[in-house]
C-alpha cells in the first residue's frame, strides 16, 4: 500500500494545530474537538498521531490526521479519531493513515482495538470493516448535538513481529528522538 504521488505521511507535531483544526472543523462540522482538546490529544505521552501532507516545497499543507491512545503496557488501544480533507477521499489516504494507527499498536504490543463511529457514517464503518473491525455495541444519541448514535466497533490485532513489540517504529523513533 502507497500514497498518491506528492503525499508523505508522518508523525504529527503540536505545531500542526492550526492545520489539523481546520481539518477537524471541515471534517465534523457539528460534532468537532475543541482546540483544547486537540492540543490535548497532539501533546498526550499516550497518543500517537501521525498526518498525511502534501510535498509541496515551500507549502506543505495537510490533507489527512489520525490518532491512537493506549497507555503504556495496555493491551487495549482506542482509535481516537481519523479525517481526509474531502478532496482526497477514495484515493488510499485514510487506508494509508489507518494502517499506521494498528501498525503503531502492534509495536506497542496492543492485542485489541476499540473505537466509535456514527451510525449514519457508512465510509468510514466500511473502512473499519475492512481493518477486521465488528459492531460489538451502540450508545444511543451519544454524538450530540444530532442525536445521532454510536456505532462501537472492536478488533483483534495479532502480532505481525513480536520482536517489535513495544518498540516505536520509525515514525515514532523521529520524533522521540527530537524530544530526547
Ligand atoms: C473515513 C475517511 C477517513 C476515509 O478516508 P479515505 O481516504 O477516503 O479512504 P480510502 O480511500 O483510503 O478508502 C479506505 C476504505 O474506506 C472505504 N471507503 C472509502 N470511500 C468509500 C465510499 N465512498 N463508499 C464506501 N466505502 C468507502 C472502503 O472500505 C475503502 O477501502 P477500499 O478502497 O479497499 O474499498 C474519510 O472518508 C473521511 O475523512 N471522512 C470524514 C471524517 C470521518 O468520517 N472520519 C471517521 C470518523 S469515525
Amino acid at each position: 500500500m502507497t500514497l498518491p504521488d506528492g503525499l508523505r505521511l508522518r508523525r504529527a507535531h503540536p505545531q500542526d494545530l492550526d492545520d489539523v483544526m481546520w481539518l477537524e472543523h471541515t471534517s465534523f462540522p457539528t460534532d468537532a474537538w475543541s482546540r483544547s482538546q486537540m492540543s490535548g490529544e497532539l501533546y498526550s505521552p499516550h497518543g500517537y498521531y501521525v498526518v498525511v501532507e502534501t510535498t509541496d516545497v515551500g507549502a506543505p499543507t495537510i490533507v489527512g490526521y489520525a490518532g491512537l491512545s493506549s497507555l503504556a503496557g495496555n493491551p487495549v488501544a482506542d482509535v481516537q479519531t481519523i479525517a481526509v480533507a474531502a478532496e482526497q477521499r477514495g484515493k488510499g489516504v485514510g487506508r494509508e493513515l489507518f494502517t499506521e494507527l494498528l501498525d503503531e499498536a502492534r509495536r506497542r504490543g496492543v492485542h485489541e482495538v476499540f473505537l466509535e463511529v456514527r451510525a449514519d457514517n457508512p465510509v468510514a464503518q466500511a473502512m473499519y470493516t475492512a481493518f477486521g473491525f465488528e459492531r460489538i455495541a451502540v450508545r444511543p444519541r451519544y454524538y450530540q448535538p444530532d442525536g445521532v448514535d454510536a456505532w462501537v466497533m472492536r478488533a483483534s490485532l495479532e502480532p505481525a513481529d513480536t520482536s517489535a513489540a513495544g518498540r516505536p517504529g520509525p515514525i515514532g523513533q523521529e520524533a522521540l528522538d527530537e524530544h530526547d
